[in-house]
C-alpha cells in the first residue's frame, strides 16, 4: 500500500471525510499563481465558514513553489508535489492532532520514535510558549531533548494576511550516523516530515492577530520527501515515485541515470508539472503570462536538457514520458485522465514551435557569449523575441558558462515592447493567500452579478472561463465570440448598477451538487465540488455554486464601472471593472 492510501485510510478512520483537490490553479486567488499548500483552498472554511463535508477533512493537494523552478536538478528540489493534509475545522484541536501524528507515523509508517524530534513554538512578544504542545509529546514519549522550542519557524502562515497559527514540525533523522541525544533543528540530518499547525488567528493588513471564530488544525506532509525516506533514498528521484519515469528517460536518451542526473530531473519534474497544470479544469495553455508563462517556461527547460540528453527531441520523447505520468497519478485526479490528450497536444504544440528555433538560438547564444562576453539587455531580449528563449534559460546557459545576463536592462525592453510579463513581478511566486479583504469580497460578489449580466446582454449560454481579483480591481473571463460593442458593455454596467441599487439580499445556502445543478445554479468546474455544496443566490438574479467569501446586500458594493473589454484568448474575452 503505498504513502496517500495509508495516510487517508488512517484520517478516514479518525473521522475525516476525504475532500477532492482542488486544481493547482487558484480559482479566485489573486496572490498566487499555484496552490502552494493544501490548505489554501480551505481558507474560506478556516476562516469560518462552514465545510459542506463537515468538521474533520483530509486530501491529497496538488501543489506547486515555483519559486524553485530554477532549483530543480539536484537530489531534493520538485516544481510540482502532493501535499497530505488533515484538518480540524473547530472540531479536535492540540491533543488529537499531535496524538494522531504520532500514531500514523510510529504505528501505521512503524518509524521508530528514536528517529523523531519535533520543535514547539518557544513564545515571544505577542504569544506566550507553547507548553500544551511541548506536553502533550512529552507524554507521548518524546524526550525532553528531542522537543527544540524555536520562535521564527512556528509560526505558519501563507503569505501576509490570512488564517494563522503556532505550529508544530515533525522531524525524521535521515542518515546513518549515530542518532543524537539533543536534537538540533539546525542539522540537516534532521529533516522535516510533517507540519501541524493550530490556526487559531487571522492576521490582518495591519499586522494584528485577532482569533478565528474557531480554532482550527491545519497539517501538511509532503508526499515525495516522504516516500523517499520511507525507502531510504537519498536521491528523491531514486523513490518509487519517480523510478519509471527515470527508466522511461535513460532507455530514450540510451543514457544511464548515474553521470546524467541533473538533466534526467528536469526532465522528470518538468514534464511531470506541465501535465499536471495543462490538464487542470482552468485550461492553462504556454504563453508569455502568468500560469502560462510558467508552462511555457517548464516545458522549453525540459526540452533543452532532453537535447543535453541527445534526445531526437522531434520524437515522440515527451508523450512516452507523460503517458507514464497519466496512468501513475490518474486514481487520484482524474481530470488527467479526462484531459490526457488535452496536455499531450500542449506539450507537442509548445515543443513544435520551439524545437523550430531552439538550434538557431542555441547557435545565436554561442555566438553573442563569444569570448566570454556577458549578456547584455539587447542579446537577451532577441533570443527571447526572435528565438523564444524564456530569460530565465538564457541566464541558464549563462550560468554554465559563468557569465552574467544583464536582466534589468532585458525588463526594460520588455517593458518597451509593452508586453511586461505579470509573472515577472517581483514577489508573485513567493506565495501568500486570498485577500479577503472587504473589497475583495465586494468583487467576488460584484464578479456574479457580472457573470448575471453577460448571459442576458450577450446571450444564456456565456459562461465565466475564469477570474481574478485584486484588492485595485476585478477581471472576469468568458466566452464570446465578439468584441462587445459600447452598446453592450453600457447595458451590462447599468444591470449591474441596477442591481446594486436594488439592495439585492445575498444568501448562502448548502445543497446536493446534483439539485444545485438541477435547480440551474452556474458553476465553472462541476467535477471540482463535493456532493454537498454550498450555494450563493443574489436576489433572485444569481445563484452560483462559489466558496464565497461575499457581502450580504449588494447595496454595499458602490458604482460598477467597466475599465476595459478585451480579447483574452480564442473565442474568450476579458473584462476588467472596477468598483468605485
Ligand atoms: N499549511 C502548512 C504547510 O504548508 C501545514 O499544512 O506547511
Amino acid at each position: 500500500m503505498n504513502l496517500k492510501d495509508l495516510y487517508l485510510d488512517f484520517f478516514e478512520s479518525k473521522g475525516h471525510k476525504r475532500i477532492p483537490s482542488a486544481p493547482v490553479v487558484p480559482e479566485n486567488d489573486p496572490s498566487v499563481l499555484f496552490n502552494t499548500a493544501g490548505m489554501q483552498p480551505l481558507i474560506p472554511y478556516l476562516m469560518g465558514q462552514p465545510h459542506p463535508y463537515g468538521k474533520r477533512l483530509c486530501s491529497v493537494q496538488k501543489c506547486m513553489r515555483t519559486v524553485d523552478l530554477d532549483e530543480v536538478g539536484d537530489k531534493t528540489h520538485h516544481t510540482f508535489f502532493e501535499m497530505l493534509g488533515n484538518w480540524s475545522l473547530g472540531d479536535y484541536f492540540k491533543t488529537e492532532s499531535i496524538e494522531w501524528s504520532f500514531e500514523f507515523l510510529t504505528k501505521v509508517l512503524k518509524i521508530p520514535t528514536k528517529r523523531l524530534a519535533v520543535t514547539v513554538f518557544a513564545g515571544n512578544e505577542l504569544l506566550p510558549f507553547d507548553q500544551e504542545t511541548h506536553d502533550k509529546w512529552l507524554s507521548l514519549g518524546i524526550s525532553e531533548d528531542r522537543i527544540a522550542p524555536t520562535k521564527d519557524d512556528n509560526f505558519w502562515i501563507a503569505g501576509e494576511v490570512g488564517p494563522c497559527g503556532t505550529d508544530s514540525e515533525i522531524f525524521y533523522f535521515r542518515s546513518d550516523d549515530e542518532i543524537p541525544d539533543k536534537f538540533d533543528p539546525e542539522d540537516d540530518r534532521w529533516v522535516e516530515i510533517w507540519n501541524n499547525v493550530f490556526m487559531q488567528y487571522n492576521k490582518t493588513i495591519d499586522n494584528k492577530l485577532t482569533d478565528l471564530p474557531n480554532k482550527n488544525v491545519d497539517t501538511g506532509m509532503g508526499v515525495e520527501r516522504v516516500v523517499a525516506i520511507l525507502e531510504g533514498v537519498n536521491d528523491n528521484y531514486l523513490s518509487s515515485i519517480w523510478k519509471d519515469v527515470i527508466d522511461k528517460i535513460c532507455e530514450i536518451s540510451n543514457l544511464s541515470y548515474e553521470g546524467n542526473e541533473y538533466s534526467m530531473r528536469i526532465v522528470a519534474d518538468h514534464i511531470r508539472t506541465a501535465v499536471f497544470i495543462a490538464s487542470d479544469p482552468s485550461g492553462i495553455k504556454p504563453s508569455n503570462t502568468d500560469q502560462g508563462y510558467i508552462l511555457r517556461r517548464l516545458i522549453r527547460r525540459a526540452i533543452r536538457h532532453a537535447k543535453q540528453l541527445n534526445i531526437d527531441i522531434n520524437s515522440n520523447w515527451e508523450e512516452e514520458i507523460a503517458k507514464i505520468i497519466i496512468d501513475k497519478y490518474k486514481k487520484y485526479y482524474t481530470e488527467l485522465d479526462e484531459n490526457a490528450s488535452v496536455a499531450l497536444n500542449v506539450l507537442k504544440d509548445e515543443k513544435n514551435k520551439f524545437s523550430r528555433t531552439l538550434e538557431k538560438g542555441l547557435r545565436e547564444f554561442e555566438k553573442v557569449s563569444r569570448n566570454n562576453k556577458d549578456i547584455d539587455a539587447t542579446d537577451a531580449f532577441h533570443l527571447y523575441d526572435t528565438y523564444g528563449f524564456p530569460i530565465e534559460l538564457t541566464e541558464e546557459l549563462a550560468k554554465e558558462k559563468g557569465l552574467k545576463v544583464d536582466i534589468e536592462g532585458f525588463k526594460i525592453k520588455f517593458k518597451e515592447h509593452q508586453e511586461l510579463s505579470r509573472t515577472a513581478s517581483a514577489g508573485k511566486f513567493k506565495g501568500g493567500l486570498a485577500g479577503n479583504s472587504e473589497i475583495e469580497t465586494k468583487y467576488h460578489t460584484a464578479t456574479h452579478l457580472l457573470n448575471a449580466a453577460l448571459k442576458i446582454v450577450v446571450g444564456p449560454d456565456t459562461h465565466q472561463r475564469g477570474s481574478n481579483i485584486t484588492s485595485e480591481r476585478m477581471r472576469f473571463d468568458f466566452n464570446c465570440d465578439h468584441k462587445l460593442t459600447d452598446e453592450e458593455k453600457n447595458r451590462v454596467e447599468e444591470l449591474v448598477n441596477k442591481w446594486i441599487d436594488e439592495r439585492l439580499d445575498v444568501t448562502v445556502t448548502k445543497m446536493k451538487k446534483e439539485d444545485a445543478l438541477k435547480s440551474g445554479a452556474e458553476c465553472m468546474f462541476i467535477e471540482k465540488y463535493p456532493d454537498i455544496v454550498t450555494v450563493y443566490s443574489i436576489g433572485d438574479i444569481s445563484k452560483e455554486l462559489c466558496g464565497g467569501p461575499h457581502v450580504k446586500n449588494t447595496s454595499e458594493l458602490g458604482h460598477f464601472k467597466i475599465k476595459k473589454e478585451e480579447a483574452s484568448s480564442a473565442g474568450i474575452r476579458r473584462i476588467k471593472a472596477i468598483l468605485q
